[in-house]
């Protein structure tokens, strides 16, 4: 058969023409959503009596047997019939005959991949708050196992003040969190429905969008029928919220890479997750966090390059809309490669934590907490903070640390010191003095671990209800 379009031409497409405009090669992947619209809207035409139910039934038959070919690779998929769309629209023709041609009635490419997109969409969105999750529950849980840890937190990449390690790990929890509910947010943009908008301005045959919406499980129906069929926001969206997914799974992976490093030793990544070297038989390499630090550029990439192709088209379909595709599916195809490699990872990480207390030990992560007792006896803070400045200066010229003092020591600095600042300075002591909500505080961190796992279940059951009405 020639092509679905041809009436209108005199000439055979250029071969490279056909090659460069088809988007069969990728959009394959919306087989499953371009049936299930088809079946949605072929069952709206035959309610709205716009095509006889016979028809309806023969079509519909018709396609559920394409979908199983599909599913079996059965269906051979051609550049000749340039996109998903029309490939299925020729398989149902084959099988059913000419009635099959009644299917597209009423509807239009353009609102058809646009109901594919949001369908497909959806789906994943679901998938990815799920895999978020799971991440999430590893993280509590190596928080839960080293609520006693502690090591030296950092600014600048420079030892600041002591915390939980549990503490730590429950940061990326909290930016996780962050994930999951843009994501969800999202949903209800991306769970509207385009179809009915025709090309570009409705249609002439009597349809009823609601209904398809209904059978589709759609929230509502695009309010305007140019905007429905070149809206491609709630792409950019997910383009947006994944980018900032990776820049944290970005960051947790710079730390993973810097604690397994010699110099650290803070954790040791379980070896199933490593890989070595070809040449240097002691290397350990952490590979995946490395990737995904590394993936994370072309995540960004498909943001960039959905925004500079949507900027300045004018309504409303235009062929540079095909350029959708390839990146979210790039990026959805990356983005469930890191997370599932994430979470076991971290779950089966091991925490030094005697190596993180030597850290601890050896450093003046506990200076605030002197200058906080000085300002305790009645001194400025301003004026603590340049005697501890100067007790810390001696310490290094003495190769000591503010523990090694005794008391004669302290006391050339200031006369307030007494020996209740050796209790003041032990990292136990410094970690459960911050005890304000959110500080690191053995206690805090016990309750922010509490409150995480109740919001751990709401996401629970938040994904088995979406995932029932994404079907
Ligand atoms: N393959 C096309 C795309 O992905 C489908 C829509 C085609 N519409 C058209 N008027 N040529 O955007």
């Amino acid at each position: 058969m020639s092509k679905l379009w041809g009436g209108r031409f005199t000439k055979k497409t250029d071969q490279l023409v056909e090659e460069y405009t088809a988007s069969i090669m990728f959009d394959k992947e919306l087989a499953e959503e371009d049936i299930q619209g088809s079946l949605a809207h072929v069952t709206m035409l035959g309610k709205q009596n716009i095509l006889p139910a016979d028809d309806v039934e023969k079509i519909k038959d018709g396609l559920h047997r394409v979908l199983q070919r599909i599913r079996s690779g059965d269906v051979e998929f051609t550049i000749g019939d340039e996109d998903i769309h029309m490939n299925i629209e020729k398989a149902l023709i084959d099988d059913v005959g000419s009635v099959g041609g009644k299917l597209h009635t009423g509807r239009s490419r353009n609102d058809q991949v646009a109901t594919d997109m949001h369908l497909w969409l959806r789906k994943r969105v679901v998938e990815f708050v799920d895999m978020l999750q799971k991440l999430q529950s590893a993280l509590v849980e190596q928080a839960k196992a080293n609520s006693d840890t502690i090591l030296p937190g950092y600014t600048h990449l420079q030892r600041a003040q002591p915390i939980l390690f549990a503490h730590h790990l429950m940061a990326y929890v909290s930016m996780f969190g962050r994930d999951i509910e843009r994501l969800q947010d999202s949903y209800k943009r991306i769970n509207v429905l385009p179809l009915g908008a025709g090309a570009l301005a409705g249609t002439t045959f009597p349809i009823d969008r609601h209904f398809v919406a209904e059978q589709l499980h759609f929230d509502r129906v695009y309010e305007n029928s140019l905007d429905a069929v070149s809206d491609r926001d709630f792409i950019l969206e997910f383009l947006s919220h994944a980018s900032i997914i990776m820049m944290h799974l970005s960051r947790l992976s710079e730390e993973l890479i810097l604690w397994s490093s010699t110099e650290f030793r803070f954790v040791e990544l379980d070896d199933a997750f490593c890989t070595g070297s070809s040449i240097m038989p002691q290397k350990k390499n952490p590979d995946v966090p490395e990737l995904v630090r590394g993936k994370t550029g072309r995540v960004y990439g498909n943001l960039v390059g959905l925004l500079t192709v949507l900027k300045s088209l004018p309504l409303a379909y235009n062929k540079d809309m095909q350029e959708d595709k390839e990146g979210m599916f790039d990026t959805v195809k990356t983005l469930q490669g890191a997370l599932q490699l994430f979470a076991p990872m971290i779950a089966t990480m091991k925490v030094n934590a005697d190596v993180m207390r030597q850290a601890v030990n050896q450093d003046f992560s506990n200076a605030t907490d002197i200058a906080d007792f000085l300002v305790g006896k009645g001194m400025p803070f301003r004026q603590a903070h340049e005697v501890i400045g100067k007790t810390v200066l001696y310490c290094i010229q003495e190769k000591k640390y503010l523990l090694d003092l005794k008391l004669e020591e302290f006391k050339q600095f200031s006369s307030l010191f007494d020996d209740r600042i050796y209790a003041v300075l032990q990292p136990e002591q410094v970690v459960n003095a911050r005890n304000v909500y959110g500080g690191t505080a053995k206690e805090q961190v016990l309750a922010a671990i509490g409150r995480a796992e109740a919001v751990l279940a709401e996401t629970n059951a938040w994904v088995t209800e979406y995932a029932e009405r994404s079907k």
